[in-house]
C-alpha cells in the first residue's frame, strides 16, 4: 500500500500551491487531501465579473498551482498521477505514488517556485540564447498546448494599443482592478491582491495592467522584449488548465535559468481580442495567454499570499 504524506509533506505541497502565480493575485484554489489523493479545488466564489466574466483566467491559474502541486510531490520523492476534471468544483485530482527519485529538470523547476515572480519592468536586454528559449517552449509543449512567438510584432502593438484605450476608457473595469490593488498593504506578506508597487507605469506588454494613466505601446516597447503566446487547439476547461500549468512549467524553467518574466491576459477578455490575434499574428489555436521573459535590470518584490490554513477547506465545504 502507498504510504499517505505527513503533516510536514502536505505543508510542503501547500507552500508550493500558495506560490503559484494566480489572475489579480487572488488565489482561487484550495486542496481537499484524501489519504493519497490531493483534489485541486477551483474557489468560484471568486469573481472577477468585469476582468474575467467566465471565469477562464481563474481555470489557468489553477492550472499553474497544478503544476507547483505535481512538483512539490515528485520533489518529495513520489510518483504521481494527474487526473484533469471536466466539470465541478474539483479541476484535478493528483494521486500521491510510491517513492521515485525526482528528475533534475523537475527538481529545478521545482526549487524556482519560490524564486518566480511577476516582473513587471523593462528587462536588461532581450538577448535570450537559442538553446535556451529552446528550453521554454520544450518546457510549455503538451498535447493541445503550442507555445508559439509572435509574428508581426507590429501587429501586436497595433492591437495592445487598441486594448490600452479601450480598457483605461472602461471606468467599471478599472474600479473593479483598483479594488484588487488598493486592498494590499505594499508589502505586506499576507493577504491577495496585487501590491500598488508591483505595477509600473510603463505601456503594455511591460506594465502588465492597463490603468486610467497606462500609455499606448509603440513597436519600440516590443522591439525590446521576448515573447511567447501560450495557444490551445480547443477552449474546454482541460485546454485552459493545461494551458496554465504549461505556462507555469515554462516560467519555473526561466526561472531557474536566471531569467524573470510577467503574463498578460488582460487584453484577451475584450470582445473579439482573441479571433484578432489569432488571425493578425497566425496563432495555431485560442490564445489563452502572454509570457514575456528576459534578464532583470531591477529586482521584483515578492507579492502576499493568504495564511496556508485557508487552502484547505473547513469541514462541510469550500469558503
Ligand atoms: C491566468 C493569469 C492571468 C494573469 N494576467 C495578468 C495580466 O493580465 N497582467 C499582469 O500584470 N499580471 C497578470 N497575471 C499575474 C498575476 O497578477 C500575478 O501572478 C499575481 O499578482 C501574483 O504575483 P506573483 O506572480 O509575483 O507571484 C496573471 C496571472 C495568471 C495566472
Amino acid at each position: 500500500m502507498t504510504a499517505a504524506l505527513t503533516s510536514e509533506q502536505l505543508g510542503v505541497l501547500a507552500r508550493a500551491v500558495s506560490r503559484a502565480p494566480s489572475v489579480h493575485n487572488s488565489q482561487p484554489w484550495q486542496l481537499l487531501v484524501r489519504g493519497t489523493e490531493v483534489d485541486l479545488l477551483e474557489r468560484r466564489d471568486v469573481e472577477l465579473r468585469r476582468h474575467d466574466p467566465a471565469g477562464r483566467d481563474r481555470v489557468l491559474s489553477c492550472g499553474a498551482a497544478l503544476t507547483n502541486l505535481e512538483l512539490a510531490v515528485r520533489a518529495l520523492g513520489r510518483d504521481c498521477h494527474v487526473d484533469l476534471r471536466d466539470s465541478g468544483d474539483v479541476v484535478a485530482t493528483v494521486t500521491i505514488g510510491r517513492p521515485r527519485a525526482t528528475s533534475a529538470r523537475a527538481y529545478a523547476q521545482y526549487q524556482a517556485i519560490g524564486r518566480r515572480r511577476s516582473h513587471r519592468h523593462r528587462f536588461f536586454h532581450n538577448r535570450v540564447p537559442a538553446a535556451v528559449h529552446r528550453a521554454l517552449v520544450a518546457a510549455g509543449e503538451t498535447t493541445g498546448v503550442h507555445v508559439v512567438p509572435p509574428a508581426h510584432l507590429d501587429k501586436l502593438a497595433e492591437l495592445l494599443g487598441f486594448a490600452t484605450r479601450v480598457l483605461r476608457e472602461d471606468r467599471g473595469y478599472q474600479r473593479e482592478l483598483e479594488t484588487w490593488i488598493a486592498h494590499t498593504h505594499g508589502q505586506a506578506a499576507v493577504g491577495d491582491g496585487i501590491a500598488e508597487d508591483a505595477l509600473g507605469s510603463e505601456a503594455l506588454p511591460v506594465a502588465g495592467l492597463v490603468r486610467t494613466a497606462t500609455p499606448v505601446p509603440d513597436d519600440a516597447v516590443l522591439a525590446a522584449e521576448n515573447l511567447l503566446v501560450f495557444c490551445t487547439d480547443t477552449d474546454m476547461r482541460a485546454d485552459r488548465l493545461a494551458a496554465g500549468a504549461a505556462l507555469q512549467r515554462v516560467w519555473l524553467t526561466a526561472a531557474s535559468k536566471a531569467l524573470v518574466g510577467s503574463v498578460i491576459t488582460q487584453p484577451l477578455h475584450l470582445t473579439g481580442f482573441r479571433a484578432r490575434l489569432v488571425s493578425e499574428l497566425a496563432l495555431p489555436g485560442v490564445p489563452q495567454a502572454i509570457f514575456r521573459f528576459g534578464y532583470p535590470a531591477v529586482p521584483a518584490a515578492p507579492s502576499p499570499r493568504l495564511p496556508l490554513g485557508e487552502l484547505f477547506p473547513p469541514a462541510g465545504g469550500t469558503r
